[in-house]
C-alpha cells in the first residue's frame, strides 16, 4: 500500500485552494491525504468543504487563548493529534508563530496572491494594479518568520490587463494558485524539494509543470 503524507490545512475563508487540495489528493496523483482542516472563522466556508468530504474540521477561536503563542500551542497540538506532516495555510488570516514553525521545521507552506517579493501582505492584488505591474501572479512558499519571506517553491505567472479590477485579477490569479498549490505539495509528498539558504531546488525539475507560468500567461495575451 502506497503511503499518504498527511497534510494539515489552515484556512480562513472561502477555502477555494483547500478544495483545489482535495480534489487533486483525490485524484490520486497527489499521493496525499487531507487530514484535518483547522479554521480561525466559525464562519469559514472552508468548514463546510472539510465536512462534505469526511475531513475532521475544527474552529479555534483566538478569544480562547491568552496569545499567539498559546493559539499556536493548541494548534501544534491538534495538527499532532491528526499525524500531521506537512502544514498547508490555505488563505489563513493569523499571523502564526515560532511555535508552530519549531514544530514543523521547513514543512509550513503558504500560497500569495503575487509574485513575491513584490507586494507581500495584505491585498496584494491592489497592490500590483496600484503600482501599474504588467505581469501579477501566486507564489507557493515555505513560511518563515517574516511575512511572506520564506524560501519560494513554485510561481506562476498572469497579464495584468488595461480594464483590470482587484476582482478580475485577483480571479485570474486564483486560477493559477489552484494549479500551482497543489504541485508544490506534490514536489513535497515526492521529496523532490531541498532548501538551501532562500533557494528551493526541486530534483528532476523537467517532470513538473512549472513552465506553465510562462505558458499560460503567453496563451492569455493572445486571447
Ligand atoms: C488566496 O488568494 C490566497 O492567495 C490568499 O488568500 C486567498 C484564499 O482564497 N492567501 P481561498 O480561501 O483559498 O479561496
Amino acid at each position: 500500500m502506497v503511503t499518504k503524507l498527511k497534510v494539515g490545512v489552515l484556512a480562513s475563508g472561502d477555502g477555494s485552494n483547500l478544495q483545489a487540495i482535495i480534489d487533486r489528493s483525490l485524484s490520486g496523483d497527489l499521493l496525499v491525504e487531507v487530514v484535518c482542516v483547522i479554521t480561525n472563522r466559525s464562519a469559514a466556508f472552508a468548514l463546510e468543504r472539510a465536512k462534505k468530504h469526511g475531513i475532521t474540521a475544527h474552529y479555534l477561536d483566538y478569544r480562547d487563548f491568552s496569545g499567539r503563542e498559546a493559539y499556536d500551542v493548541a494548534l501544534v497540538a491538534l495538527l499532532r493529534s491528526h499525524g500531521v506532516e506537512l502544514v498547508v495555510l490555505a488563505g489563513f488570516m493569523r499571523i502564526i508563530t515560532r511555535v508552530l514553525l519549531n514544530a514543523f521545521p521547513l514543512a509550513v507552506m503558504n500560497v500569495h496572491p503575487a509574485l513575491l517579493p513584490s507586494f507581500p501582505g495584505l491585498d496584494a492584488q491592489r497592490q500590483a494594479l496600484d503600482h501599474g505591474v504588467k505581469v501579477a501572479g501566486c507564489t507557493v512558499h515555505f513560511v518563515d518568520e517574516g511575512t511572506d519571506t520564506g524560501p519560494i517553491i513554485i510561481q506562476a505567472a498572469v497579464p495584468v490587463l488595461s480594464d483590470d479590477t482587484v476582482e478580475t485579477l485577483s480571479g485570474r490569479i486564483l486560477i493559477q494558485e489552484h494549479q500551482a498549490y497543489p504541485e508544490a505539495i506534490r514536489l513535497f509528498a515526492q521529496g523532490r524539494l531541498k532548501v538551501e539558504g532562500r533557494r528551493v531546488l526541486i530534483s528532476d525539475e523537467h517532470h513538473s509543470p512549472l513552465a506553465h507560468a510562462s505558458i499560460s500567461l503567453s496563451k492569455e495575451l493572445k486571447r
